[in-house]
């Protein structure tokens, strides 16, 4: 078991650029944050109805720089202040992926500090150590923890015996539980990103007007959305024959119910078969309310779920995950490349 008291202190700037959100921030020993920016391109791609890939790449050319120079502003530190560079080195889009990367490689050439290549996916689960500088430090994540991830891309539990240390016990075998949100948002005529406008227009709706399935799987710790999105669908396609207003706040708090229920009882399943002593849930899609609810609605586990603000895509995550690389001496070289598929384990 990693000791954490023996933990060299350290202020690490980190950069994110891996699909829509230009972001930078300066995290103090893994948890304090000092300074964050995220400079969100979401009007942009909305009216594409989801991230154009180019678009994004030509955005954070532009933002990367002003992003890091408001971070070091509000901080009111220098790079001298600065101990190494964290930088999000994938999974992601490549062409997103790149512009951060090519920033964070300039600073630390340019200022001689350390480089570390950082795993999104860590830094989602990461966001639940971190707090605002100044502010009383919370209880830290205790291991063995159950780690549920669920973000636009990716929807996973993980085992974490230890910091760093992951055991997949299963995954999505089709769409992500965010993907799933956008694209069913699409289906009800509402916009991008999904997520946000189908927990705002569930909000006035019956979750139980709709019965969606739940998928079975021989692997009860896999998850599958594809066949709920075709669920709704099909619905939706048989009102719309009937020439019936679609009930888009019924239709949306019944997806939403299907997706939360096999969330929770999956990881709620899973931490009590591997003794997990508390849960983690972490990815865009723990900014759900109604997600956020139901792990706080039980008291078996001690669940931690990051302010909203550290649920979507920013910086902080990437410097708490990449601080505790760099404490165990796992520093990257200025050769590295972004690696767009990469697996958390
Ligand atoms: O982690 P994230 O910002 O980016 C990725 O790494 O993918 O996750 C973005 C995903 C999107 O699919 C978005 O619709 C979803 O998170 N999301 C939400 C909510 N806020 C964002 N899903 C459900 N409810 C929300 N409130
Ligand atoms: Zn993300």
């Amino acid at each position: 078991m990693l000791n954490m008291t023996e933990l060299k202190p350290a202020r690490i700037l980190a950069i994110e650029t891996s699909c829509d959100e230009t972001a930078c921030a300066i995290l103090e020993n893994g948890r304090a944050l000092l300074s964050s920016t995220v400079a969100s391109q979401m009007d942009i791609h909305a009216r594409y109805g989801g991230v154009f890939p180019e678009v994004a790449s030509r955005q954070h050319v532009l933002s990367i720089i002003p992003v890091v120079e408001q971070t070091l502003d509000q901080s009111n530190l220098s790079l001298k202040d600065i101990d190494a560079i964290a930088v999000t080195r994938g999974p992601g889009l490549a062409g997103s992926l790149v512009v951060g990367m090519n920033m964070a490689k300039g600073l630390a050439l340019g200022t001689n500090l350390p480089i570390i290549g950082v795993n999104h996916l860590e830094g989602h689960i990461y966001s639940s150590w971190i707090y605002n500088a100044g502010e009383t430090a919370p209880a830290e994540p205790q291991f063995p923890l159950m780690a549920l991830l669920v973000s636009g891309g990716h929807t996973e539990l993980n085992l974490m015996t230890d910091h760093l240390t992951y055991e997949r016990l299963g995954s999505t075998l089709d769409d992500a539980a965010g993907e799933a949100f956008d694209k069913v948002a699409r289906l009800l005529g509402l916009s991008y990103p999904g997520g946000p406008s189908i927990q705002r227009a569930a909000e006035t709706g019956d979750p139980t007007r709709f019965k969606f399935p739940r998928a079975r799987l021989d692997n009860p710790y896999d998850f599958s959305f594809s066949g709920l999105k075709t669920a709704v669908l099909y619905e939706v396609n048989a009102l719309k024959k009937k020439q019936m207003a679609l009930p888009v706040e019924d239709l949306a708090a019944s997806f939403q119910a299907a997706v939360v229920e096999v969330l929770f009882n999956k990881t709620i399943q899973a931490a009590r078969e591997h003794n997990a002593k508390e849960i983690l849930v972490a990815g865009g899609v723990s900014a759900n309310r109604a997600l956020r609810q139901a792990f706080q609605s039980q008291d078996e586990f001690k669940v931690h779920i990051p302010a909203f603000s550290l649920c979507t895509d920013n910086a902080a995550m990437i410097a708490a995950a990449g601080y505790y690389r760099y404490a165990l001496g796992q520093v990257s070289d200025l050769g590295m490349d972004v690696q767009p598929t990469w697996p958390l384990s």
